[in-house]
Parts: structure tokens; C-alpha cells; sequence
């Protein structure tokens, strides 16, 4: 089977399967042999993988194998696994977004704790099919965290450049606990990542922020799986988190592939949202502007997301025409208090994964998403990744907003009537 790399730009194959990006800047796709993996490829054979114990099926990535990077050997898959990960309905939430048919995909499930896992499962197995030695990634916290885990197990060594005081703790520890050297830029994560491309580049480090294209094939496993959890159905739309804008473009290049595939025959609206101080790409789209109107200096609690000029808007765009879907923002505060709902639920999720509940809810009483219509909400992080955010919440000490569901604690003496009157 032949495998491409495609540049969006200029059409052109590029035989170097270290770079990025084409000589020409663009971007690059890996573009599948559709035509050979008609008829080998079946719900019948992804549905007999689930549940497998064998190397490499019982990843919810690797299940899908055929269509994620089909040259791999067995020795090359580096695993822990990842993916298989729940689908939760609540009342709570679905009556607080107005919509009774809503799903949460929770990829806060995932083995570092968010869905950068399943793009870098991908992504660290082609570099081991590459020999390289050393991965870099700029990261607001989650990236970094995925690629120092995925490095380690892979016996490589990670640099991860973060941008100064600007991420979550729980992210934080994780790079440096699994062994990241890491580079806190003086700077934003635009800066981080702009010095990375420039670093990879110069210094023969392989870069695996979600411009490489073998990070998208791997989070195009969202989209496959929750498919499978869907009985092969679409949801009328799926909405998901915004900031560099990976998950954007992988979800439009799982569906074009499944539908080309004909495993599934309707294709749902992709909802990308963003928040409202790092919404470049909301800008660009709503003023169907030629190029990207980069945000300077971007500002959000949901720190995973803070971000001002993603590298991937075009392929994002280009997912966001292919499933005449939508791009919208949200404030924090729609941020913070979605996430006390999902949260509150017993469900749990980072402030930026939150974002897509709080966009759904938005839709919804816009009119732009029926009541009677389905709905999957792609959460992207686990809760115990941005601790800080969800205690300052609920004790009231976030600036600029006021939370609605605090659940504040309350300091006692320990005697039984202090408790008699605080329970009664
Ligand atoms: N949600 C979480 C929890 C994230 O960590 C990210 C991105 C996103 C949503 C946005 O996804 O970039 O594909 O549009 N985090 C990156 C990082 C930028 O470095 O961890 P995207």
C-alpha cells in the first residue's frame, strides 16, 4: 500500500517524512490509499477488535490500525494503550444545554489524561519507524505532557518548550516527571511554538505538535471510535474545543475517510469552539476572512487553549466547510460554568474541555442546534489536570467571574453539632 504526504497548498508530494511542512510553507496531509482499503476495511472488522486483549487492537487507536498509519509494523507501535474511552449521558447536562440527546466522549480517559494521547501514540510510533532520537512539542501543558510519557516508553529523549507561568500544574508535573527536559519560554505559546518549528528544524529534533500529520491521523480515532459507540449512527453534530485547532482538522479528515469508506452515510456538523479572548479562528471564519486574524496577546482561564495564531486554520477551515459546520465562542464564565455542570454531574473535565458544553449550550439557544437533535460534546481533559481553576471557582477568587454553582467548603468544629447544624 502507498501512503502520501500531501501539501494542502501546492498538491505536491514531499518525499521527506521528517519535515512538517512542503517547501512551499504548506501544510501537509497523509493521505490514505482509499482505493486499496475498500472492502478490507469493515464495521464487521473494527467491531471484532473491541474488547481484544492482543497487541496493538486493544488500543481504542490501534483498533483502527488500517486507518490510522497502515505501514507500521508491530515492533514500531508504541502503546500504553490509549482511547476506548466512555461515552456519559446526565440529565443534569443535557437539561442545563437544552438538549435531551447529548453525549460527553470523555478523553480526559486517556493514559496521560487527555486526548493528545491518541495523536501521540501516532505520532512517537512513525518516529521510532524514523529512527529518531529526540521530540520536541511547544504545548500549553497537555502535549507536553503525552509526549514526554510516549518518549520515555519509547526510550527517547522529549524537549518540551511550554510558555512561562502560563500552564496548569498537573501538567507541569507530568512533563517533568516523566522526564521531559523542559524549556519554559519567556513568552506565549505562540512564541513557544514558533521557537520549536525553528529548533526542530535547526537543531534535527523531530517535532510533534499536531502540525505533524501523522499526530492528526492519530486523533482521527476520536471520531472513529465515538463512531462505534454510535452503532456506525452519526450524531446530528459534534462540538469540540478550539485552540491550535488539531482536533478541528482531524475530525473533518475521519469523516471525508468514512465516508469515502462508506461506513457511515451522513456526516454530522462539526461545531469548533473557541474561547472568546483566543478566538483567531472564530474572527476568521465569522468575517470569512482570506487569511487568519491571529490574536496577540490571547487571554482565557482555559489555559490549553490560550492561544493566538494556530498552525493548523487551514485544515481546520477546511473540516469546518467539508461538514458545513460552525465556529463559536464562549466566555469564561460559560467556560467555568459548564464545567461545574459537567463536573457536578460526576463527570469531570479541565476548564478548556468544557468549552465545547458551553458552546453546545450556546447553540442551542441561538436555535442553531435543535432541542429534538443529537449531540456528542468531545471533553478533552481530565478534571485533576488544572486543580487551581476548579478550587478557585468554588471559593469565589476568580476575577471576572461570578460562579453560579459554587459549592464552597466550610471550615467546622470537630464536635457533632457543628455537623447537626450544617447538614440539617
Ligand atoms: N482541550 C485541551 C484539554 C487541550 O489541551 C487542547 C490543546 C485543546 C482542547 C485544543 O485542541 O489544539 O487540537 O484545537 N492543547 C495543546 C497542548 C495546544 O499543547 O496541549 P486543539
Amino acid at each position: 500500500m502507498e501512503i502520501k504526504l500531501k501539501c494542502i497548498e501546492c498538491d505536491k508530494s514531499t518525499e521527506d517524512g521528517v519535515t512538517c511542512r512542503c517547501k512551499c510553507g504548506g501544510l501537509l496531509d497523509v493521505v490514505l490509499d482509499l482505493d486499496s482499503l475498500r472492502g478490507k476495511v469493515s464495521k464487521e472488522l473494527f467491531n471484532s477488535r473491541l474488547g481484544s486483549r492482543k497487541f496493538p487492537y486493544m488500543s481504542g487507536v490501534w483498533r483502527f490500525r488500517e486507518l490510522i498509519n497502515p505501514l507500521l509494523s508491530e515492533r514500531e507501535i508504541v502503546s500504553r494503550p490509549e482511547g476506548n474511552t466512555n461515552l456519559y449521558r446526565h440529565e443534569r447536562v443535557g437539561q442545563y444545554v437544552g438538549i435531551k440527546n447529548i453525549s460527553l466522549k470523555h478523553e480526559g480517559e486517556n493514559p496521560t489524561g487527555s486526548f493528545k494521547d491518541r495523536g501521540m501514540t501516532s505520532g512517537i510510533s512513525e518516529a521510532k519507524r524514523l529512527r529518531m532520537n529526540v521530540v520536541a512539542c511547544a504545548s500549553t501543558g497537555n502535549t507536553a505532557a503525552s509526549l514526554a510519557a510516549y518518549a520515555s516508553l519509547a526510550g527517547m529523549k522529549s524537549v518540551v518548550f511550554i510558555p512561562e507561568g502560563m500552564i496548569a500544574f498537573g501538567k507541569l508535573s507530568q512533563a517533568m516527571a516523566y522526564g521531559a527536559k523542559v524549556l519554559q519560554i519567556k513568552g506565549n505559546f505562540d512564541d513557544a511554538m514558533s521557537l520549536v518549528q525553528e529548533s526542530s528544524h535547526e537543531l534535527k529534533m523531530y517535532l510533534l505538535n499536531s502540525i505533524n500529520p501523522w499526530r492528526i491521523e492519530g486523533q482521527k480515532s476520536i471520531i472513529f471510535e465515538l463512531i462505534q459507540q454510535f452503532d456506525w449512527e452519526p450524531p446530528d453534530w459534534v462540538v469540540v474545543p478550539a485552540g491550535n485547532l488539531g482536533n478541528t482538522s482531524a475530525f473533518g479528515k475521519a469523516f471525508y475517510e468514512l465516508a469515502e469508506l462508506e461506513l457511515i452515510d451522513k456526516v454530522p456538523r462539526i461545531a469548533s469552539i473557541q474561547a472568546t479572548g483566543a478566538d483567531p479562528f472564530y474572527r476568521t471564519w465569522k468575517g470569512n476572512l482570506p487569511g487568519l486574524k491571529a490574536v496577540k496577546n490571547p487571554e482565557t482561564i482555559a489555559t490549553a487553549i490560550k492561544i493566538g495564531n494556530p498552525v493548523s486554520w487551514k485544515k481546520a477551515l477546511r473540516t469546518i466547510k467539508l461538514t458545513n459546520g460552525l465556529v463559536e465562542e464562549v466566555t469564561d464564565q460559560e467556560i467555568m460554568d459548564a464545567k461545574a455542570i459537567v463536573d457536578g454531574s460526576g463527570i469531570g473535565c479541565e476548564p478548556a474541555s468544557a468549552a465545547s458544553v458551553a458552546g453546545a449550550k450556546k447553540l442551542r439557544d441561538a436555535g442553531v442546534i435543535d432541542k429534538n437533535e443529537s449531540v456528542a460534546c468531545i471533553i478533552t481533559g481530565n478534571i485533576l489536570k488544572d486543580p487551581d481553576a476548579t478550587i478557585n471557582y468554588h471559593l469565589s477568587k476568580l476575577k471576572e467571574i461570578s460562579p453560579r454553582f459554587a459549592n464552597k467548603p466550610t471550615v467546622i468544629e470537630p464536635t457533632i453539632e457543628a455537623v447537626r447544624k450544617e447538614i440539617s
